[in-house]
Formats: C-alpha cells, structure tokens, sequence
C-alpha cells in the first residue's frame, strides 16, 4: 500500500506554488545537487551522477505526513522546479518537526526561499499545529542562517559533530521557532 493516502497539500504563493514532487524534476534538482555551492552544507557531498538525482527524486516524492513531507518550489506560471522545502525528524504528535530548504543557484537572492519556506511556516504551525521548528545550520553557512533569522527563527546553541558528510563530522547551529515567536516576534 502506498505510504500516503491524503492528497498532498498544495501552498501557494505570489510567485510559487509548493506542490509534490514528480520524475519531471529531475533536471532542475540535479542541477541543485551538482552545484558544489549549493551542496556545501548540504547533509550529503555533491552528486556527480545522474542517477542519484533519480533516487533521490522519488524518495521527495514519498513521503509520511506525520514524519517528513518534501514539497518542490515550483514557479507559479511555469511549474518549473526552483528547489526544495521540507520539513523531517519530527513526529506530528510531538508537534515538533526540523526543516530544511534548497534553491536553484540561479535564482538565489531573489526573495524565493523567503516565500517558499514562509508558506510552509505557515502550513506547519496552521494546518499542523506545530509547536517547534527548528533548524540545524552549518557556521558558516551565511545564507541559510540570513533566512532563518529573517523568518524570526532564534538561535539556541552550538552542536559539535553533529552530521558526518563523507568522511568530515560537522557543528551546527541549533535554530528554533516557537509558534508564540510568530505571534509576538522578538
Ligand atoms: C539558503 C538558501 C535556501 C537561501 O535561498 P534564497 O532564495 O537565496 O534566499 P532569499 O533570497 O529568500 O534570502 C533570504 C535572506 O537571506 C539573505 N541572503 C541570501 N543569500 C545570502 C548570502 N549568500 N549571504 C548573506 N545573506 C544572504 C538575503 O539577503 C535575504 O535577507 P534580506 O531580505 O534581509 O536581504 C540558498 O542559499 C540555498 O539553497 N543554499 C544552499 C542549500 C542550503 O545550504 N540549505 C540550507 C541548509 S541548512
């Protein structure tokens, strides 16, 4: 039987529309995951082989709403994929959940990740009624922590080793959003 059996959630945004993956995507995601850019503080080394866009493609368009749900940022007008968005390691009942996010490098700096990832925010603390999100964050990875800040995420603390990538252990930043800081930011 096939994992999910509730439609899955569309979000819509001026500009995006936040839909569930499809194979289609497989061009724009593995021009994300062979750009050393953007996979540099990524949880796995840059891909170098199409095949591993594939795979990875059909485990986004899986997914366990009460545990992990990926949606692909895709153009409103277009429906081109720009990237992804996700939310993982959680479990609904916990009314906990960590989110991650990648967008195509030809189109950072343009507000995308901002609206893709506020229109998930808003379906996590609304449609789910989550209480905690939280972010784990690479030091140096100046983007992400810009986004995370911007959205009203808090930083908490400082986890060593936390993630092995190939044979390298990484820090990360702890980021976390209570659905109280939405209400009444810092
Ligand atoms: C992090 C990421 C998703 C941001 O996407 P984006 O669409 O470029 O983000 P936005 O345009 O919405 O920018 C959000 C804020 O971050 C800032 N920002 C974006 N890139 C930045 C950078 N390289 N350095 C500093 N600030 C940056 C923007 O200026 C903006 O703040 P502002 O509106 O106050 O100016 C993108 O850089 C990415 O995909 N990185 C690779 C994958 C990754 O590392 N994911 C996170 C893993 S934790």
């Amino acid at each position: 039987m096939a994992k999910q059996s509730i439609p899955h959630p569309i979000l819509v945004t001026p500009r995006l529309r936040l839909r569930q993956f499809h194979t289609d995507d497989v061009d724009a995601m593995h021009e994300c995951f062979t750009d050393p850019e953007a996979m540099r503080f990524w949880n796995q080394p840059v891909y170098t082989k199409r095949i591993e866009t594939e795979r990875t493609v059909r485990n986004l368009i899986d997914c366990t709403p009460s545990y992990y749900r990926f949606w692909a940022v895709a153009d409103a007008e277009t429906d081109r994929c720009l990237g992804l968005v996700n939310y993982h390691d959680g479990h609904i009942r916990s009314r906990r959940v960590s989110i991650g996010y990648m967008i195509d490098p030809a189109r950072h700096r343009q507000g995308i990740a901002t609206e893709a990832v506020s229109a998930m925010l808003d379906f996590c603390f609304g449609e789910l009624g989550l209480h905690r999100l939280q972010a784990f964050i690479h030091p140096d990875n100046s983007a992400s922590i810009a986004l995370a800040e911007k959205l009203g995420f808090r930083r908490e603390g400082l986890l060593r080793d936390n993630l092995r990538v190939g044979d390298v252990w990484r820090d990360d930043l702890v980021y976390g959003l209570l659905a109280s800081d939405r209400q009444s930011p810092a």
